[in-house]
């Protein structure tokens, strides 16, 4: 039996691990969010990751909020950077593996080219900064870890760009969507497979375990306007969305405006196959659509 901690497990990539775990056999997974495990405070860390005798952390806490980090520094810092290093620290401590997620926005996202993992990383705002600190941490502290940048998180959890759209577009006759930034979405439930597929390959071969920074996202690629465009298609919502440019739709933190992940080495490293951006949306936008106040 392999046993995992996941951190930050109410957020929405911990909660779709929860969805899917029970498809994988002989895991054992102990989920912790802030109230039970602080991972900013190194010695609960030390202590539960001790008295638990995991064999993996799967850390998906984090400070997500892209523009209030601008503002809040202190705390996007402390979380996406120093409570990473104090999970290297215990991960050294107690002899345990720690995967890690990272962003897209690690990236100034002026390269029209898909990013590899080893490309310069000069990020341009704070939490994009407090993130690749955090990756650095981690990778100081231990070494033996993966890192899993991903982009354009969305899922049926929590709160995000797939569930705002609805709403704002049941709300209003008329939406002005950016239409010059490009990525790929990713539909939190494929990662969570993607993380808990790494885990069981390993079981089955310890050597398959190789640590370093990975990319994953969907396959494809959109601007945030044709996301909406599909999600408002699928979900016959009849809003009309107009294109607009990023100038026209300032924010605090300055996003890439191309954030297109190289997602070779994952797929090779674990033989990954990785479904389109289109078909993740459709199987998220039918389970939101079954149950339309899904905010869990
Ligand atoms: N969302 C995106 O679009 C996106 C894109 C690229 C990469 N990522 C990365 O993907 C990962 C998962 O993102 P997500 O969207 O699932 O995040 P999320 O929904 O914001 O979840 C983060 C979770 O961490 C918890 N948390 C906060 N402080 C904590 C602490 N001190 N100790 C333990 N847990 C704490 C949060 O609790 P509270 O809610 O109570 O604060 C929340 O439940 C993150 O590393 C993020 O940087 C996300």
């Amino acid at each position: 039996m392999t046993k995992i901690l996941v951190t930050g497990a109410n957020g929405q990539l911990g909660q779709s691990i929860r969805s899917v775990y029970s498809e994988y056999n002989n895991f054992e997974i102990v989920f912790t969010d802030v109230e039970e495990l602080d991972i900013c405070n190194l010695q609960q860390l030390i202590e539960f990751t001790k008295k638990t005798n995991i064999d993996y952390l799967i850390n998906c806490a984090a400070y997500t909020a892209v523009d209030k980090a601008e503002h809040e520094q202190v705390m996007a810092r402390k979380l996406n950077a120093d409570a990473v290093k104090n999970i290297g620290i215990a991960a050294n401590e107690n002899n345990f593996k720690v995967i890690h997620v990272s962003t897209d926005y690690v990236f100034d996202g002026k390269t029209y080219k898909p990013y590899p993992e080893n490309a310069l990383a000069v990020p341009e705002s704070f939490y994009g900064q407090t993130k690749l600190l955090g990756e650095k941490y981690l990778m100081e502290t231990q070494p033996e870890s993966i890192i899993i940048r991903t982009a354009w998180l969305y899922s049926e959890f929590g709160n995000n760009f797939v569930k705002t759209m609805i709403k704002l577009g049941v709300e209003k006759d008329e939406l002005g969507i950016v239409a010059d930034q490009v990525g790929s979405p990713t539909y939190a439930v494929d990662l969570a497979n993607a993380i808990l597929t790494i885990i069981s390959k390993v079981q089955n071969d310890t050597k398959a375990f190789i640590p370093g920074i990975y990319h994953y996202s969907n396959e494809g690629v959109c601007s945030w306007y044709d996301f909406t465009i599909r999600i408002h298609q699928t979900m016959r919502i009849s809003c009309k969305i107009v294109p607009i440019e990023s100038k026209d739709y300032p924010t605090a933190a300055p996003r890439p405006f191309y954030s297109v992940l190289n997602k070779g080495k994952i797929k090779t490293n674990y033989k990954l196959n990785i479904p389109h951006w289109g078909a993740s949306l459709e199987k998220c936008l039918t389970i939101l659509k079954e149950n339309p106040l899904t905010n869990r």
